[in-house]
């Protein structure tokens, strides 16, 4: 690895579509292997490169020129991968026998199925550490937003994040629990990750503090309505992971039937739009991308 390699300036797109293979090909540079024996380089590179639907880092790059973010060399799509590094890392942990014990994600085998499972969990914790190195470097980006970025992000990972979503899930998921225990389980595991894309979108676009905070109401409630979406597609054929996997689990899928929980989805993501345009009041690429994402999940799922 060379910094000089983190450094280049990159094309970037505007359209989602796009944006998506400018990430992709972004990822695909950050993470270089040594040899065909490196298997701890290859399995960070699975794990992060498998085909996934990337929505945290497209929703970052959108946001942050929503907010006024001009993007002349590569270090937005640098916090963009960091984001995507950190969430490879917790499927590659969620995946394994004393999580999920799943055997199938983004339509391949399992990380620790591939590789096994020690290495499967070093990788994920190289994963994570990449991504705070790659905003370190990040080209382009004020010191200040890159610190008030690495404590995003260290803030989504943590004991208040992803890692306190995954252990209410694993000990409390088997049990009967009331909605706002699932709710506030699904803030930690979804929501903080989009929080902290949210952020990072605003510290690189210097936004005004109105806008972070409105942008932190917007990511709950879009975290909240992912994570049904989620669980309303278990069991659906073409998610690329194990069919059923909730089953016998206390979502509020399993607890409320589908036809509320798509309710409570079409709720969250209305208040989440108010929010996202109440803060990117002169842009309008994330609200549009928001819509048209979830209009085409909900009508597979529907
Ligand atoms: C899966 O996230 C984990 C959840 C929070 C539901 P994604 O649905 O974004 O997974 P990929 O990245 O597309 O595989
Ligand atoms: C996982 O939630 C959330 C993480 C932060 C990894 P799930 O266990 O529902 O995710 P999937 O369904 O395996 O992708
Ligand atoms: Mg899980
Ligand atoms: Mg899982
Ligand atoms: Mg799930």
């Amino acid at each position: 690895m060379t910094i000089f390699a983190e450094r280049d300036h990159a094309i970037i797109h505007s359209d989602p579509l796009m944006l998506l293979t400018d990430i992709e090909q972004r990822l695909d540079r950050l993470l270089p292997v040594e040899s065909e024996r490196d298997c701890l380089g290859l399995a960070m590179r699975e794990g992060a490169l498998a085909p996934g639907k990337r929505i945290r880092p497209v929703l970052l790059m959108l946001t942050a020129r929503d907010l006024g973010y001009c993007d002349d060399h590569s270090g937005l799509l640098d916090f963009a991968c960091a984001i995507e590094m950190v969430h490879a890392a917790s499927l590659i942990l969620d995946d394994i026998p004393c999580m999920d014990d799943a055997e199938m994600r983004r339509g391949r085998p399992t990380i620790h199925r591939q590789f096994g499972e020690p290495v499967a969990i070093l990788a994920a914790v190289a994963l994570l550490s990449r991504a705070f190195g790659v905003i370190a470097l990040a080209d382009g980006i004020s010191s200040q937003a890159k610190t008030q970025a690495v404590a995003e992000l260290s803030h989504a990972v943590g004991v208040q994040g992803l890692v306190q979503g995954q252990f209410r899930d694993l000990t409390e998921g088997s049990q009967p629990r009331s909605a706002d225990a699932i709710q506030l389980t699904n803030h930690f595991k979804t929501s903080t990750l989009f929080g902290a894309a949210m952020q990072m979108a605003s510290v690189a676009a210097s936004a005004p503090l109105a806008a972070r905070e409105k942008l932190h109401h917007f990511a709950l409630d879009l975290g909240q309505a992912f994570q049904l979406l989620d669980d309303l597609a278990d069991g659906l054929s073409d998610t690329g992971k194990d069919p059923f996997q909730d089953a016998g689990k206390s979502t509020l899928v399993n607890m409320l039937g589908s036809q509320a929980v798509e309710k409570r989805l079409r709720d969250h993501l209305k208040r989440a739009d108010r929010h996202l345009a109440a803060a990117c009041n002169s842009g309008y690429a994330t609200r549009h991308f928001v819509q048209a994402w979830f209009d085409k999940k909900l009508a597979a799922v529907g």
